[in-house]
């Protein structure tokens, strides 16, 4: 599978999507591998972030005492990753693999799919692979918890999606000189194809680092968002998991998914 070459840029994506509370995300997923697993799981300290990207979740477990892992097919997010846990002190094991195919050394208990990566598997082949890979690679009872964007979202008549993000926007980057980044993440005139259900997305940094000229990251890459109900299909295809909970956001106790306004996402978590 190939990448986008706006994961090539590490920081500038750490930058442009580091506005968010990880500590809070962890006490999510947390609480549900506390009320959703089952034991052993359920008393396990072991977490997998998958399409990690900086791993900013997996080094928030790691803080925690739990054992963590981040799995990405980008070797500059993973080199970024381990840049990070290392200047924080924490232990974190890397693995460089396709989400769709990949193996733990040990099984984990909790697992997470963040932030619309899941838009990355593109075919229901690959769902489907790539479900029952997460499965192996979690203990009986063990459970993964699934972020995407909610359904009536994705119909993305709110492009173009830009946004401003600056340095100083999070504690994260204190120690870094100023750096602001412009995110373009989908043009109004990307294409849809009706039939694979796949948008080839333009994605767009353009990045303005003190004391250096400005540079622009441009790609085109295909995502697919999913819909509940051919989610729910492909989940059951897979026959990798036990039970299935919807919610719609990552709070302590979760909204239910529905078309309310509470509801902002599309939270998947399942059981093994
Ligand atoms: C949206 S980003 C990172 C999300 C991150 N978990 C977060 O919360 O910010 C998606 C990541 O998925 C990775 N990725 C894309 N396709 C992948 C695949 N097939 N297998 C593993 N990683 C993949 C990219 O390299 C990128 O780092």
């Amino acid at each position: 599978m190939s990448l986008p070459e706006f994961y090539a840029n590490a920081l500038a994506y750490d930058i442009a999507f580091g506005d968010r509370d990880f500590e809070d995300e962890c006490s999510f997923l947390a609480w549900c591998l506390r009320n959703l697993g089952a034991p052993p799981a359920a008393l396990h300290h072991s977490f997998l972030e998958l399409a990690a990207g900086p791993a900013r979740h997996a080094r928030t477990f790691a803080r925690r005492g739990w054992r963590a892992v981040a799995l990405d097919l980008s070797a500059e997010m993973l080199e970024y990753a381990r840049k990070g846990a290392e200047a924080e002190g924490v232990s974190l094991s890397l693995i460089q693999a396709d989400m769709t195919d990949f193996a733990l050394e040990q099984p984990v208990a909790l697992a997470a799919n963040l932030m619309e990566s899941f838009s990355h598997l593109l075919t229901n082949e690959q769902v489907v692979a790539h479900l029952r890979a997460v499965a192996r690679a979690l203990l009986p009872g063990g459970v993964y918890v699934i972020e995407m964007a909610h359904p009536a979202t994705i119909w993305r008549d709110s492009l173009p999606n830009t946004w401003v993000a600056r340095s100083t926007d999070s504690p994260y980057f204190a120690h870094l000189p100023y750096t602001e980044v412009e995110v373009l993440f989908g043009a109004e005139d990307d294409p849809y194809d009706w039939i694979t259900q796949q948008w080839i997305v333009t994605t767009r940094l353009v990045i303005r680092e003190e004391g250096k000229p400005p540079r622009v990251v441009e790609s085109h890459h295909p995502h697919r968002w999913y819909l509940a109900q051919e989610l729910r299909a492909l989940i059951d295809l897979s026959g990798a998991f036990s039970q299935t909970w919807w919610f719609g956001n990552m709070l302590v106790p979760p909204p239910p998914l529905d078309c309310s306004p509470a509801s902002e996402r599309m939270v998947v978590v399942l059981r093994k």
